[in-house]
């Protein structure tokens, strides 16, 4: 049970008078790191319990500590350990996923200020704190013409992208995100601050990109940048009598993805009447509508934000779509094939099962309790895999002569009173999904972790091979499986 405590005359103090906490986590940490821990009634508590993304992953840990460096960060994780307490590590808290980031009576762990944000001399790497959101990042690159391939949306936290891979606007040219990390600074179970790289832990190197919070906390990603000083990108949005032809236009993007300037997002929003939009983005800042996307510019739009703009600037547009605060789940699935007739038949496949199960999540929620529907596709193809592979490879799997589409429904509401509604309905509607796109022939159990509900397994879709080999290398940099017992919360390799 947690007990109020007497408020803070300053931020920024521990509250000891708060040991009345029934945390053993939060007693430990008073000795070694006490001027970074904070209690009930703290400004800084009542902040970080509410730095998350969606309200489900609100909950009421015992105490936060806010690490000021990784050695302090090393010192805390030490006596959590010697004292065997729980503890939930946080980033940006994208991961609308309760108890994947956050915990109740235990420690919140949060990176706010691990902020380390510097260009190396030729500029062509920079050391980035997992304290950022992407928005951040690319504000302050953007002063130098750069950028580095990250979250779409501004808001979105980096450490837990780059864990999961990465899906990202120059992915046709770089592969995902988590593929230009050149250097990791790590905090590893037992207290070492260690480097993994090419040359230095080369197998913790490659768990990392993919692998998530499995073998240490991440304290520093040097990742190299891209030159960027604008790019042409928007958001093109059709009305529903263009459905079909929109659909048409993923496959056949997907199908040949033959200019790797180009990412695309296309997706359905459900409504009184479906709208179809897409983010486009073409690499060049002087090539406006690309050949390659006039299958979508040339199809008449309600709305377009098409145009020249930095990625700064664009990450911000796209960041104001989405509503914080309020109550989310992604869940991700993934459909995969050679020619437009398969990746057709995958994309009608999933919009059609999708549409059938609409109808029970609107008579359970009334439609003012629901703030966003959406179903997208990721097309990824060979381009993307092999960029992967050539900056050595990483953990998701994934197979240079398959193009992959991964979907991801995206439900958005009011209300925590649906939490469980929403919760079956994704479910049953997922499994649904799943099952027509088997028969077919078309599935693939590939799930992009930063798109996946709780429900769903990550690591299995990796394929036998990946999973052994990060659970060997878990073994290894964690043999007393502290980030699969004492730390609850994420995806676990095992
Ligand atoms: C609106 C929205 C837009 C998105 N857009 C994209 C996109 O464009 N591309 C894409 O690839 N994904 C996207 N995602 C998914 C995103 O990658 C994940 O949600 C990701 O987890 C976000 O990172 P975070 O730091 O905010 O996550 P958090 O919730 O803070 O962390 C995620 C997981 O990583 C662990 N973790 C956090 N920090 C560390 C660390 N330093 N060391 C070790 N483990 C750590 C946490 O314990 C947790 O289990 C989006 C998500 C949302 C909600
Ligand atoms: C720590 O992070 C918080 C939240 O972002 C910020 O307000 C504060 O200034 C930071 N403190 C330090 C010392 O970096
Ligand atoms: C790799 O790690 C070692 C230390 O373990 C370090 O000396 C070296 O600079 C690192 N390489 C890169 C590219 O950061
Ligand atoms: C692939 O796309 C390019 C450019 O959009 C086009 O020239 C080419 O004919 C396409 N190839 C196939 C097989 O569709
Ligand atoms: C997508 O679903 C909608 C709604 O059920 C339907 O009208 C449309 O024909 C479907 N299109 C394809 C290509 O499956
Ligand atoms: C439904 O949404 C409204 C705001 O649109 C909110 O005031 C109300 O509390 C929500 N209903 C439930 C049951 O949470
Ligand atoms: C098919 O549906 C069942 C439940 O109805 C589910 O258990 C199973 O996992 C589904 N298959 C896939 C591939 O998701
Ligand atoms: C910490 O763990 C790593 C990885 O298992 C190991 O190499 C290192 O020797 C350990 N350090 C100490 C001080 O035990």
């Amino acid at each position: 049970m947690r007990v109020a405590s007497v408020a803070l005359p300053l931020a920024g103090l521990a509250v000891s008078a708060a040991a009345s906490s029934s945390s053993v986590g939060c007693n430990a940490l008073k000795g070694p790191v006490a001027n970074s821990l904070f209690f009930t009634g703290s400004t800084v508590y009542q902040y970080e319990t509410k730095n998350f993304w969606s309200n489900t992953e609100l909950m009421a840990p015992g105490c936060v500590f806010r690490p000021q460096s990784s050695s302090q960060l090393a010192k805390g994780l030490t006596a959590l350990v010697d004292a065997e307490a729980k503890f939930a590590v946080r980033g940006g808290g994208h991961m609308g996923i309760r108890g994947s980031n956050n915990i109740d009576n235990g420690v919140l762990v949060v990176m706010s200020n691990l902020t380390t944000l510097e260009l190396n001399k030729d500029k062509s790497v920079l050391s980035l704190g997992p304290g950022y959101r992407w928005g951040d990042v690319y504000e302050y690159l953007s002063t130098y013409d750069l950028t580095v391939p990250g979250g779409r949306l501004g808001p979105v936290g980096v450490p837990g992208l780059l864990l999961a891979g990465g899906v990202n606007f120059y992915g046709n040219q770089v592969g995902f995100a988590c593929n230009s990390v050149i250097n990791y600074e790590v905090v590893l179970a037992n207290g070492t601050v260690v480097h993994a790289n090419k040359t230095s832990n080369s197998d913790l190197f490659w768990a990392l990109k993919g692998g998530s919070s499995n073998f240490g906390i991440v304290t520093r990603f040097d990742i190299e940048t891209i030159k960027s000083p604008m790019v042409w990108a928007g958001a093109h949005t059709v009305e529903a009598q263009y459905v079909d032809q929109f659909l048409a236009a993923i496959a056949q993007y997907a199908a040949n993805i033959s200019d790797p300037k180009t990412h695309i997002v296309p997706a359905l929003v459900p409504g009184d009447s479906t709208l179809a939009s897409a983010i486009l983005f073409y690499d060049s800042d002087s090539l406006s509508f690309p050949d390659i996307l006039k299958i979508f510019t040339d199809i008449p739009s309600v709305s377009s934000t098409v145009g020249f703009k930095t990625v700064a600037e664009f990450a911000a547009e796209l960041g104001e779509m989405v509503v914080p605060g309020i109550n989310d789940v992604f869940v991700a699935g993934t459909v995969k094939g050679t020619t437009y007739e398969e990746l057709y038949q995958g994309i009608s496949i999933i919009n059609t099962t999708f549409f059938n199960e609409l109808p029970k999540l609107y008579k359970q929620i009334p439609s003012a309790n629901i703030s966003t529907i959406q179903l997208d596709w990721q097309p990824i193809g060979a381009d993307w895999i092999k960029a992967s592979n050539a900056r050595g490879g990483n953990a998701l799997g994934l197979d240079a002569s398959q193009v992959y589409l991964c979907y991801a429904e995206v439900v958005e509401w009011i209300g925590s009173a649906y939490d469980d509604i929403v919760a079956q309905w994704v479910e049953d509607t997922t499994y649904a999904i799943n099952n027509a796109t088997q028969k077919a022939g078309l599935y693939d159990a590939f799930n992009y972790m930063g798109d996946a509900a709780g429900f769903q397994s990550i690591f299995p879709g990796y394929g036998a091979t990946n999973q052994k080999r990060l659970i060997n290398i878990a073994e290894k940099y964690d043999p007393e499986r502290v980030f699969q017992t004492l730390m609850p919360g994420g995806f676990k390799v095992y």
